[in-house]
């Protein structure tokens, strides 16, 4: 019998793959511990490296940008809890971009036999087999995966993106409305498309003040100034 492990790795719209993981604040049992809460749960190749570093100072200094938005951050690398203590320690120490005494307060998974990357397709073998891509999960309070991020070991995530993301997610789901492209918090949103001709062409005849229309299929709802 072939005793190879193969494992799908989550898509948009799956249930986030449940795990227990030792981090650097205790223990976790994902997605239990999260419950009515959103999660970006997101790898970096490993501890101790340059674009790693400036990541984690960033993605940290926005700790309580997360917080107000409900949402709780979880690195993940292949490295052991004791790199991963010593790295966020010489953090700590470090100043960058005018950032400086950044503590860690996230857990960050150790991860050493990658059964959490695994799970999650965080190890894409044409990069490494022995180190995670840069992978982001944004994940709802229903524990569905929402969008997903790859990106490579040389190029450094937009951590402003990765805010911006979490927003647009809360207020589709908030307003059943959708976000324009470069859409940013304070602009106006998409109206869904109209699922009769009845509803479209009632929609180019409303003359409401807080929407507009380029065309029967796109319309806008004005953001209250
Ligand atoms: C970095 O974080 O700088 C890095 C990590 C792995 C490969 C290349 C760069």
């Amino acid at each position: 019998m072939d005793s190879t492990i193969v494992s799908r790795m989550p898509l948009i719209g799956d249930k986030a793959p449940a795990f227990k993981a030792v981090t650097t604040q205790g223990p976790i049992n994902f997605p239990e511990d999260y419950v009515g809460k959103w999660v970006i749960l997101f790898s970096h190749p490993a501890d101790f490296t340059p674009v790693c570093t400036t990541e984690f100072m960033t993605f940290a200094s926005m700790a309580d940008d997360f917080k107000a938005l409900n949402t709780e951050l979880v690195g993940l690398s292949i490295d052991s809890l004791y790199a991963h203590i010593a790295w966020l320690r010489r953090i700590q120490e470090l100043e960058w971009n005018g950032l400086k005494n950044i503590e860690v307060k996230f857990p960050l998974i150790e991860d050493i036999k990658m059964e959490v990357a695994h799970l999650y397709g965080m190890v894409q073998p044409g990069q490494s087999t022995t180190q995670a891509v840069r992978a982001v999960f944004f994940i709802d309070p229903e524990a569905t995966i929402r969008t997903i991020l790859f990106y490579p070991a040389s190029l450094g995530r937009n951590f402003d993106e990765i805010k911006r993301i979490i927003q647009g997610l809360q207020k589709a789901d908030r307003e059943k409305i959708a976000t324009p492209a470069n859409w940013k918090p304070g602009q106006d949103v998409i109206v869904p498309p109209p699922g009769s001709c009845g509803v479209a062409k009632a929609r180019m005849e409303d003359k409401s003040e807080d929407k507009y229309c380029l065309d029967w299929f796109l319309c806008f709802k004005r953001e209250k100034k």
